[in-house]
């Protein structure tokens, strides 16, 4: 069989199958094409795409200026290693540094990547600037956290799928109750070794929580009260999807360390990065940290162009516009449904919560049935649906899109 062979779904899937290590359970859909807000399957069935590669494609599936960008690049050197500067990498710095307001950032492919360099250099920071006595150093993470997947990350998590049968597992980490300032101004009370507070300003995998108005606000506060650094995880919620820039934009709060990914990159290819002033930064020295990939020319030339797309394209207020619009029009469904329990999200980072039990197959089912109906979308933690569009849709898209939910979601009323 040859590679470029054009497959059928139930082939491809196969495969997959087959072939793959079983770490997914995806939707039974096999896309080959996307454009916008759309993907097209192997039969070439159109869908509207609701899940943006969990917040990666915030500018649209295959954007041109991205695209193009990235194949200029791949033209012309792609990557030569942090053993040589390269002609892309600083200018990259410069421009996001500028653009999200740091001394300095540092370049990193994956977001699990970007937490671990965060946790590196808060650990560092601890021992260096802070006067935490070595091996000392505590982090504080909230409950229900999603950060990513290696041994270190999965250690904080209390998703046991997350990490059962992977320990020993990494030290270090304190967990409070998300959205719970009394818990974190007593933990910080009480241990004078905490480096750091790593939170999501949304929680996205957990089910799209958003915290009470003023949380941020007064855990950074308190962070710099017991001078502890304020870690942002914006992975999900960054680059203009909760409706501003950085969902922390939301309280006016600036975090110690801000952590991206996913849509940095605009989804085009693996870029992530954690931000930081210079008395941060600092601590870290050649040697002590690094990736091959990492601040690769590719990398530096399409972050650029899919940070500029965001303010070209007006995403953020997009985002915040049509995220109004479509928690409105689900809740004037919501308000005479039995299925759906509330609908709660920021700017087009959205989810439903179905009325059925926490390992129920609903949600799921409900996933298949929209999918039949020309709409993508996936459950998280259960019984809960999350809509997290492209945010280069349309109003009229949008609400084309709203009628093909509520109208699946009436098939399932009791
Ligand atoms: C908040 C948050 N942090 C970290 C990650 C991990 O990113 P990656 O899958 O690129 O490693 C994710 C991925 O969903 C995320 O949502």
């Amino acid at each position: 069989m040859a590679v470029i062979e054009k497959l059928t779904s139930q082939e491809a899937i196969a495969l997959e199958n087959n072939y793959g290590a079983h770490n997914y359970h995806p939707l039974p859909v096999v896309l080959s094409r996307g454009e916008g807000v759309y993907m097209w399957d192997a039969e070439d069935k159109k869908y509207y795409d609701f899940l943006s590669a969990y917040s990666a494609v915030n500018q649209g599936h295959c954007h041109p200026k991205i695209v193009d960008a990235m194949v200029a690049q791949a033209k012309t050197l792609t990557l030569t290693s942090r053993a040589f500067y390269n002609d892309m990498l600083g200018k990259y710095e410069q421009f996001a540094t500028s653009y999200f307001g740091f001394d300095k950032l540092l370049p990193m492919n994956t977001g699990a990547e970007a937490v671990e360099t965060a946790i590196k250099i808060c650990r560092k920071w601890a021992y260096e600037k802070k006067g935490i006595p070595e091996e000392k150093a505590q982090i504080a993470v909230c409950e229900n956290n999603f950060h990513g997947r290696t041994t270190t990350i999965i250690s904080f998590s209390n998703d046991e799928d997350a990490r059962k049968n992977f320990g020993p597992y990494t030290p270090g980490f304190l967990k409070i109750p998300y959205d719970d300032t009394s818990a974190l101004e007593k933990v910080l009370s009480e241990n004078k070794n905490i480096a750091g507070f790593l939170v999501e300003p949304i929680q996205g995998e957990a089910g799209v929580y958003v915290p009470s108005e003023g949380y941020l606000t007064k855990a950074k506060a308190l962070c710099e009260e017991y001078g502890v650094l304020f870690i942002a995880d914006e992975i999900q919620t960054g680059i203009a999807r909760t409706g501003k820039l950085l969902a922390v934009d939301h309280e006016n709060v600036k975090p110690d360390m801000l952590i991206l990914g996913k849509a940095i990159s605009g989804g085009v290819y693996p870029v992530s990065a954690v931000l930081a002033n210079n008395d941060i930064m600092e601590v870290i020295k050649p040697g002590q940290h690094g990736s091959t990939f990492g601040g690769n020319p590719v990398a530096a030339a399409v972050a650029m162009a899919a940070l500029e797309v965001v303010d070209e394209e007006l995403l953020a207020e997009n985002a915040e516009k049509l995220g109004q619009l479509f928690r409105a029009e689900l809740q004037k469904y919501i308000d005479q449904s039995t299925i759906v329990k509330l609908v709660r999200g920021k700017g087009l980072l959205n989810a439903i919560v179905i009325n059925d039990t926490e390992d129920s197959s609903t949600a799921w089912d409900i996933c298949m049935a929209l999918k039949e109906n020309g709409l993508l979308a996936k459950p998280t933690h259960g019984n809960i649906i999350r809509f997290a569009p492209p945010l280069v849709m349309t109003e009229t898209q949008l609400l084309e899109c709203v009628s093909i939910i509520t109208t699946t979601l009436k098939a399932f009323e009791k």
